[in-house]
């Protein structure tokens, strides 16, 4: 299991050292919220601050893109570099023409899933993905509590992803936490994102992501 710990959850007061605190802590992957105040009834960080952040951190940028217009905020963060930039297939027309202009920047092009969206909706794409990110609460906040179905919903997906591109990462995200960990690990999930449970855990950062790095 890869583990993107969710900077949402880090004190922004002192980010960049929240940020080299799980990358020390041996996470795979630096999660980063956008949210415009649109898509999602939230705002969180801009390209200055992002820029901040890939710059503190030695992992890859994994980039949920929760907003309007995404092709927009693609061209805004496409600079950093990120390793994924996901956009919500809820919130796009031409999923497929963004796509190819994601991995022509050399980015690696993903899409996410809010927890109604059936993975069928997004069949026909997965030849061209890298990764599916499947919500497990509803965008716009951490801290949320785990919706279940996000199980079925995984199992499903990788049903379709082992047919039409089995290189293609399933990730899960909101509500992870060492109680759900197993279920998400046997329904076919490989990258979880995990916010307050790693910012928040008693014993620390790293404690956490090793408890979440079940089975490699
Ligand atoms: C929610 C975000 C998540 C969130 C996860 O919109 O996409 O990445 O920060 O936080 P937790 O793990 O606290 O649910
Ligand atoms: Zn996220």
């Amino acid at each position: 299991m890869l583990v993107a710990p969710s900077i949402l959850s880090a004190d922004f007061g002192h980010l960049a050292r929240d940020v080299r605190a799980i990358c020390d802590g041996g996470c795979d992957l630096v999660h980063v919220d956008v949210m415009d105040g649109h898509f999602v009834p939230n705002m969180t960080i801009g390209p200055v601050v992002v820029e901040a952040v890939a710059q503190a951190a030695t992992k890859p940028l994994d980039i949920h893109l929760m907003v309007e217009n995404n092709s927009f905020f693609v061209d805004l963060y496409a600079p950093l570099k990120p390793e994924y930039i996901s956009f919500h297939i809820e919130e796009e027309k031409h999923p497929h023409r963004l796509i190819q202009k994601i991995r022509a920047l050399g980015i690696r092009p993903a899409i996410t899933l809010n927890p109604h969206t059936p993975p069928e909706a997004i069949e026909f794409l997965l030849e061209e993905l890298d990764m599916v990110l499947l919500m497990s609460v509803n965008p716009g906040f951490g801290g949320q509590s785990f919706i279940p179905s996000v199980l079925e919903r995984a199992v499903r997906l990788k049903e379709l992803i082992e047919g039409r591109n089995p290189k293609c990462l399933i990730e899960v995200d909101g509500g992870v936490n060492d109680k759900n960990i197993h279920m998400l690990y046997e329904s076919g999930v490989d990258v979880v994102v995990a916010g307050s449970y790693v910012y928040k855990h008693p014993h620390g950062i790293k404690t956490a992501i090793n408890s979440l790095k079940i089975g490699s």
